[in-house]
C-alpha cells in the first residue's frame, strides 16, 4: 500500500526536485532563517542511560498509576530483541513476517526496579492509539491488518497481567488515528488513515456505529495524507479542539457538529503526519473563576511538500515555529513565536510546573521511512509565563538521535523517559542512517539539578492512590529541603498521564489546582488548600499525578484517583 503511494509520489516529485532546487538556491535565507539565538546558552538537563538494550522499539508509551511504563512496538517487523522466557511464542497466520514469532513486542517497564518483562501482544499494534481509562486500565485501539479493528486492554493489576484483546471492537479499521479520553469514562477514537469518522469505546448498548466527520475529508491531501493523528483536545466547555493538516475547528462530538472554525494555521505549513509536529494543551489555571481560559500550542512540523522531497531524499529544513491559540476566546487568533531551531516530530511534554518540554525529532525531512535527518539532540523548554520572545531555554543534548518512532513520556519523579528511534521498515542495526534504537534513556530537567534541592518540596498528605471527587476541597502537607518556603510561589499541578505515539501526547492535561493558600503549620510543614476541578470536562475521572512545585521546583508526584 505504502510502496504504491511512494511510486505516484515519485513522479510528482521529479517536477518538484527541479523546481524546487532553483527555489531553494533563490530564496535559501528564507527556507532557512538565520538563528535568532547564534549563541543561545545551555540552560542544563541531564541524560541517564537506563537501559542499553530493552529489545522491543517502544513506537507507543503510556505510564500507569503503578508507575510502570506500558510499551509496544509493531507485531510484523519480523523478531525483536526481546525474547519469551519458557518458549512461549506467538502463531499468527496473518502476520506479514513471522508466523511463528517467540519474541515480545511489548513490555512492561518497572520505573523503581529499572527492569521490565515481555508482555504478549496477539495482534499487530501499529501506529495505532490509545487513553488510560478512569480505572486505571490502558484501552487500546486498532493497528494494521490484523489488529485494525481490535481494542486491547492492559490492567495495571495484579501484577503480572498481560494484554486481553477484543476482535471486532471498532466499528472500522483505524490506523493512525487520535484518541482522547471524554468527561463520560469513554474515549473518542478519531479518524486514521482512509477513515473519515470518529467512534466511541467502550460501545455503550452494544452500538458499534462510526459517526462521519467531514472535517477529515476536507483536510485530506490524498496524496499525502497530511492529517493522519490530529491534535485533539477536550477544551473546558466540553467540546474537542480539533486540529488536522493545517486547519482547526471546534467540536460538538455529541452532536456532529462543527462550532467554530478556527483561522488557518499562519504560513499554511501542515503540522500534522507526515509532516509531524506536535501540540500540547498548555496548563489549564484559574479553575474557580466564571470563565476558564484554554490555549493550544502546536510547534515544529514540516513545510509543504516536504514529504514529497523526503521520499525523494531532498530533506528540507523543519518549521522552527510554534503557533499559540486562545481556543476559549470569542475572536482566536493564532500568536507565532520562534523555537530556538527548526524541529519535525518532535514531543511536546506537559512538566510538573506547567513548563512545556520539547524533546527528541530531526531538524529536516518528514516522518515516514528513512525520512528524516539532521537529528535535533537538544530539548528546548518553552515557558509559558515568560515574556513574548524569551520563553524558550536550549538544554543539554542527548547522545542520541530519536528520529521516526521515538516517545516520551513524564514519570513520577518530575523525569522524562525517553525510547525509540526506527525509521527502518525493520529492526535492523547495521548499514542504515539510523540504526534501530533499543536504548532507554531518562531525561531529568533542570528543576532535578541539586543545585535547587534547598528549594524541593516533599509531599507528606495525603498519601499517594488516594481517592479525591470533583469539586473536593483538599489539604497537601508538605514539607521543603530548606525548611523555608517562598508563601506566593507555591503550586499544585494535577497531570494526566497522556498516550505517547508519534510525537503526540494524547489526554495530555495539566491543570493548576491551587497555590494561593498556603499556612504554614509549625515545626517546618506547610499546607496547600486546594480543590479538585468542579467537573469531568474540566478533569476527566481517572488517575492523575499531584505535584506541589515551589519556585518552579517540582516534588515528587504522588497518584490521586479521581472519581
Ligand atoms: C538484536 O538481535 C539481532 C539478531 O539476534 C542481533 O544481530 C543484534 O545484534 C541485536 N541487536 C541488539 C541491539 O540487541
Ligand atoms: C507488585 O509488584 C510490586 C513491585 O514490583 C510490589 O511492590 C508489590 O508488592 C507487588 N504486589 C503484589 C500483589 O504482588
Ligand atoms: C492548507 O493545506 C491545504 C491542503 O494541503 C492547501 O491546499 C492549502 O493551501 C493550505 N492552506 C494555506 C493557507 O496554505
Ligand atoms: C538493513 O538495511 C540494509 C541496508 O539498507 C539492508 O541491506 C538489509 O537488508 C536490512 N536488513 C533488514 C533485516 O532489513
Ligand atoms: C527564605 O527565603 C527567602 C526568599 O528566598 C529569603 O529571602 C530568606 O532569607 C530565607 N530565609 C531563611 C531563613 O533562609
Ligand atoms: C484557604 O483554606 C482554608 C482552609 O481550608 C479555607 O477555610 C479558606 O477559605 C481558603 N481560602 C481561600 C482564599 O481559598
Ligand atoms: C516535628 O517533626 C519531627 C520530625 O519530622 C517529628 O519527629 C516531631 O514529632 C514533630 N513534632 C510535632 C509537634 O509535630
Amino acid at each position: 500500500m505504502i510502496t504504491n503511494k511512494w511510486r505516484i509520489l515519485k513522479v510528482r516529485a521529479t517536477y518538484f526536485y527541479v523546481t524546487m532546487l532553483l527555489r531553494t538556491l533563490l530564496f535559501a535565507e528564507f527556507l532557512f532563517p538565520v538563528s535568532p539565538w547564534p549563541s543561545q546558552p545551555i540552560d542544563g538537563g541531564g541524560w541517564h542511560l537506563l537501559q542499553e538494550n530493552i529489545g522491543v522499539l517502544p513506537m507507543h508509551m503510556q505510564l500507569l498509576h503503578n508507575d510502570r511504563v506500558v510499551i509496544f512496538d509493531r507485531t510484523d517487523f519480523g523478531a525483536s530483541n526481546l525474547s519469551f522466557p519458557d518458549g512461549k511464542c506467538r502463531t499468527d497466520p496473518n502476520d506479514v513476517a513471522l508466523k511463528l514469532d517467540c519474541t515480545a513486542h511489548s513490555l512492561e517497564y518497572d520505573i523503581a526496579s529499572n527492569s521490565f518483562r515481555p508482555l504478549m501482544v496477539q495482534t499487530d499494534v501499529w501506529c495505532s492509539a490509545g487513553a488510560a481509562m478512569s480505572d486505571g486500565a490502558l484501552v487500546q485501539t486498532g493497528g494494521f491488518n490484523d489488529g485494525d479493528r481490535r481494542v486491547r486492554i492492559f490492567k495495571p493489576y495484579p501484577n503480572g497481567s498481560d494484554w486481553e484483546e477484543i476482535p471486532f471492537a471498532l466499528a472500522v479499521r483505524r490506523w493512525y488515528p487520535t484518541n482522547q479520553i471524554l468527561p463520560d469514562g469513554r474515549q473518542i477514537v478519531i479518524g486514521g488513515r482512509r477513515q473519515f469518522s470518529y467512534e466511541f469505546v467502550p460501545k455503550t448498548n452494544g452500538a458499534t456505529k462510526a459517526y462521519s466527520f467531514p472535517f477529515l475529508v476536507e483536510t485530506n491531501d490524498p496524496m499525502i495524507e497530511n492529517n493522519l493523528y490530529p491534535f485533539v483536545f477536550l477544551n473546558v466547555d466540553g467540546n474537542l479542539f480539533v486540529f488536522a493538516n493545517n486547519r482547526s475547528i471546534l467540536f460538538d462530538y455529541a452532536r456532529n457538529k462543527v462550532l467554530k472554525i478556527f483561522p488557518a494555521i499562519p504560513g499554511g505549513d501542515p503540522r500534522c503526519y507526515p509532516s509531524t509536529g506536535s501540540a500540547a494543551l498548555l496548563p489549564l489555571r484559574n479553575l474557580q473563576a466564571a470563565t476558564i481560559e484554554a490555549e493550544v500550542l502546536v510547534c515544529g512540523g514540516a513545510p509543504k511538500g516536504a514529504f514529497d522531497k523526503a521520499v525523494n531524499r531532498i530533506f528540507v529544513g523543519a518549521l522552527n515555529t510554534c503557533a499559540k491559540i486562545k481556543i476559549t476566546d470569542p475572536k482566536p487568533e493564532w500568536v507565532m513565536e520562534t523555537m530556538p531551531m527548526g524541529r519535525v516530530m518532535g514531543d511536546m511534554v506537559l512538566l510538573p510546573n506547567g513548563n512545556v518540554l520539547i524533546i527528541n525529532g530531526a531538524g529536516s525531512g518528514t516522518a515516514g521511512w528513512d525520512n528524516a535527518r539532521d537529528p535535533v539532540l537538544n530539548p528546548v523548554l518553552y515557558r509559558p509565563n515568560d515574556s513574548p520572545g524569551s520563553r524558550f531555554r536550549l538544554l543539554n543534548p542527548s547522545p542520541i538521535p530519536r528520529l521516526y518512532h521515538s516517545t516520551a513520556v513524564l514519570l513520577r519523579d518530575g523525569r522524562v523517559l525517553v525510547g525509540g528511534s526506527n525509521p527502518n521498515v525493520y529492526y535492523n542495526f547495521t548499514g542504515v542512517p539510523f540504526p534501530t534504537e533499543l536504548r532507554l534513556e531518562a531525561f531529568s530537567p533542570p528543576y532535578l539539578d541539586p543545585e535547587f534541592e534547598n528549594l524541593r518540596p516533599k509531599i507528606l498528605s495525603p498519601s499517594s492512590q488516594t481517592t479525591v471527587s470533583h469539586a473536593q476541597q483538599l489539604a497537601v502537607r508538605f514539607t521543603v529541603t530548606g525548611n523555608n518556603v517562598t508563601l506566593n510561589a507555591v503550586e499544585v499541578t494535577m497531570v494526566a498521564p497522556p498516550f505517547n505515539t508519534h510525537s503526540f501526547s494524547m489526554s495530555q492535561r495539566l491543570l493548576v489546582i491551587g497555590g494561593e493558600n498556603v499556612t504554614d503549620m509549625g515545626n517546618a510543614t506547610w499546607d496547600v488548600h486546594v480543590s479538585i476541578p468542579k467537573s469531568g470536562t474540566i478533569a476527566p475521572s481517572g488517575y492523575y499525578l499531584l505535584f506541589v512545585v515551589h519556585r518552579e521546583i517540582p516534588s515528587n508526584g504522588i497518584w490521586i484517583r479521581l472519581l
